[in-house]
């Protein structure tokens, strides 16, 4: 029996990635909302992840039409460029959303439906709130939407059920340790599927 020890592979050092650039994009443009609470939560755990450039995108900064136009005004484009290059920019989407009446709020539908091609090949997470469904239903429903703007949503998710509950008057979860643990997972599939896109991108223009 040859008892020869394999020789150790040589160290290789690991490749220098860029990190993501994930926009996260607020979703309720409600007076007195409760997502900037939640957004902040988040953007403290994206602080902490160097494999992440971030980007906010917050509906309530911006003033878009539901009436849709191929030829918008300058009004319109005005607004449209208070979004546009930052979802074009982006490799990946955190979307952060409530549920209203068992779905996600139209602020946030016609921001998604402004745009086409800034959400293609990229993946999605979701962080939602709500009351005792946690936004989890309108999280299913933009699963869908998604899907038919050829991006890719990732299955971890966070969801805080009666989320005013687990905040405190300052913004500081009461029990961090689970929804940190969930974003964590939530994150590092964003991450992994940004970087794999970004490689096939990179590769082969994605065709649709
Ligand atoms: C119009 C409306 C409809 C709602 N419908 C639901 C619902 O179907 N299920 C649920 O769990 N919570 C529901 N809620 C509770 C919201 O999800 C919760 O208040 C959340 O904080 C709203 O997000 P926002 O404060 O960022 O606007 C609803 C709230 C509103 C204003």
């Amino acid at each position: 029996m040859n008892t020869t020890a394999a020789p150790s592979a040589a160290p290789v050092s690991a490749p220098t990635e860029a990190p993501v650039r994930v926009a996260v994009v607020i979703g309720s443009n409600r007076e007195g909302r409760f997502g900037p609470v939640v957004a902040d939560w988040l953007m403290s755990l994206l602080g902490e992840r160097p494999d992440f450039a971030v980007d906010v995108i917050d509906v309530a900064a911006t003033d878009l039409p539901t009436a849709l136009s191929y030829d918008p005004s300058a009004e319109v484009r005005a607004e449209l460029a208070k979004v546009t290059p930052k979802l074009a920019a982006a490799d990946a989407f955190v979307v952060l959303t409530p549920e209203y009446n068992h779905s996600y709020p139209a602020s946030l539908k016609n921001v998604i439906d402004w745009h086409h091609a800034e959400w293609q090949a990229k993946p999605v997470g979701f962080v939602s709130y709500g009351g005792i469904s946690g936004g989890l239903r309108a999280v299913e429903h933009l699963r869908t939407v998604f899907a038919e703007l050829h991006a890719v949503t990732v299955r971890g998710t966070v969801s805080f059920a009666n989320a005013g509950s687990h905040f405190d008057a300052s913004g500081a979860h009461r029990d961090p340790e689970a929804p940190a643990a969930a974003a964590k997972s939530m994150l590092d599939q964003l991450a992994w599927w940004a970087k794999a896109l970004r490689e096939a991108k990179e590769a082969r223009p994605y065709g649709s």
